[in-house]
């Protein structure tokens, strides 16, 4: 008879604590247990399946300070290879396997555990959640981490997977160290949804003051100072400010910056937020400015 997966999480505590809570690991228990109870909270969010999230969260570090010898002889000849290559990778790749061996062969489970020190290209949420669980459980108390637990708390998901790459690399970069392929990958990626994301949020600033015919363009390819233009129409000044006011309170504690507001308390405000430009114009103003047909053969996005 197949085992239940509150079983699987029975047995994945018991191993957990029978390894860590009164060894000399300590903290890594402690972070451990964060790190679970976090991944639970965010698949409850993002609609990943709890049980699963939760026994990753718990086998992520299950090896940690074991010799590489030891966890060697867990690994395929491929992982080997690249846990050569970048040793930080044995301790995930050998808790990957761990989590096979002992507990289940969920695919979903065991590509969260064994990517949780990079991530991938194309992650599945609870790989995702397992990635961004690791740096920002209730533990960590470094301040890079602190931003990025608040950023999750506000939905800002994405963004706080591309901040803690860019935090990450940064680090590795301070030491004369260079960063893995994948985490450059990983930041690149994160960089696109990070901006999907903060334009999602935007446009749904833009509908709360009741905004009309927003159209968001991809200027990646048209303009050097800038990637996204969003037009939006208003029916009053006041509409207009209120764009800004919720923008403001938007993108305060982000990564994200207004470099200027230009055309305050006229029929075009403009809101430049360096890679995002947002223009928000009375009906009469956008028909007179006629951007629509400036930009006809710039693509446009769908938020
Ligand atoms: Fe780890
Ligand atoms: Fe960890």
């Amino acid at each position: 008879m197949e085992i239940s997966l509150k079983n699987k999480i029975n047995k994945a505590r018991k191993l957990i604590d029978e390894k860590y809570k009164d060894s000399c690991h300590k903290e890594r228990y402690l972070h451990i247990l964060g790190v679970a109870d976090m991944a639970k909270r965010l698949a409850t969010l993002y609609n990943v399946n709890e049980e699963k999230a939760y026994i990753a969260g718990l086998m992520h570090d299950y090896y940690k300070y074991e010799p590489k010898e030891e966890m060697q002889i867990l690994l395929t000849s491929e992982e080997k290879k690249e846990a050569e290559e970048c040793n930080v990778l044995y301790h995930s790749y050998a808790s990957a396997r761990a989590y096979k061996k002992l507990i289940d062969d969920d695919e979903e489970v065991f590509s969260a555990i064994k990517n949780h020190v990079f991530g991938h290209l194309n992650m599945t949420k609870l790989e995702e959640i397992i990635l961004i669980s690791d740096y920002i459980e209730e533990n960590r108390k470094y301040p890079n981490c602190i931003f990025c637990r608040s950023l999750v708390n506000r939905g800002f998901f994405y963004t706080a997977i591309y901040e803690s790459t860019r935090h990450t690399i940064s680090f590795i970069e301070s030491k004369g160290q260079k960063p893995a392929i994948m985490q450059v990958s990983v930041l690149q990626q994160y960089k696109e949804l990070m901006f999907m994301e903060l334009l999602n949020k935007i446009k749904e600033a833009l509908d709360k003051v009741k905004a009309s015919d927003i159209i968001v363009y991809d200027m990646k390819e048209k303009s050097p100072f800038y990637d996204y233009f969003v037009l939006a129409t208003v029916s009053s000044l006041r509409q207009a400010g209120a764009v800004k006011s919720y923008i403001e309170e938007l993108i305060l504690d982000t990564p994200f910056k207004i470099r200027s507001v230009e055309g305050e308390d006229t029929e075009w405000v403009l809101i430049d937020c360096y890679d995002i430009i947002i223009s928000v114009f009375t009906k009469e103003e956008r028909e007179r400015l006629e951007f629509e047909k400036i930009y006809m053969d710039v693509p446009q996005l769908k938020i």
